[in-house]
């Protein structure tokens, strides 16, 4: 099941998201960031155990895909998919989705890319010493 992060998550997603970035849990202060109408957070949970989240911002129809991350042993098994999907039918018709992804974490991409996002631009060392590309989602109507 995929619902709002609650606090008794804070610990698990930590522990995914510091797999992600080193200084995950310095960027994410959960209990400030969650009281801000812009930021949402969803987790995936089976049986009470979370195996995945995804972190994203609203503001004035641009949805940033801040992070997502799957548990590594439950990986390839649609959870992510799952995450994202969730996002993206609950936004308005006329939101356009965006997000940095380094450019060797080609499995995201490839992701990304079944889900409708197109690389539109590649920033420089973003990732330390690794490039990232913008990845942009517009609805195929708009
Ligand atoms: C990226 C990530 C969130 C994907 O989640 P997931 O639950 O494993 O992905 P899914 O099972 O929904 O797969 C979606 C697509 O991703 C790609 N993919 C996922 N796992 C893959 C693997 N092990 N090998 C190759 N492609 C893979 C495939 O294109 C897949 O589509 P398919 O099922 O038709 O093959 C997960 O790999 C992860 O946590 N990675 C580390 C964190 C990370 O890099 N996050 C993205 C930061 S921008």
């Amino acid at each position: 099941m995929i619902r709002k992060i609650e606090q008794k998550d804070y610990k698990k997603i930590y522990e995914l998201g510091s797999m992600l970035h080193e200084n995950f849990e310095d960027t994410y202060n959960f209990d400030e960031l969650l009281t801000k109408s812009y930021f949402h957070g969803l987790v995936y949970e089976e049986q009470g155990v979370v195996l995945g989240f995804i972190l994203y911002s609203v503001l004035e129809h641009m949805i940033d895909i801040l992070d997502i991350v799957v548990d590594p042993q439950k990986r390839h098994q649609k959870i992510g998919s799952l995450l994202l999907d969730e996002v993206i039918t609950n936004a308005h018709k006329e939101d356009k989705f965006y997000l940095e992804v380094n450019v060797n974490n080609q499995i995201a991409i490839d992701m990304y890319e079944k889900f409708g996002f197109k690389k539109i631009h590649t920033r420089k060392k973003y990732y330390g010493e690794d490039d990232a590309y913008v990845m942009e989602r517009v609805n195929e109507d708009e």
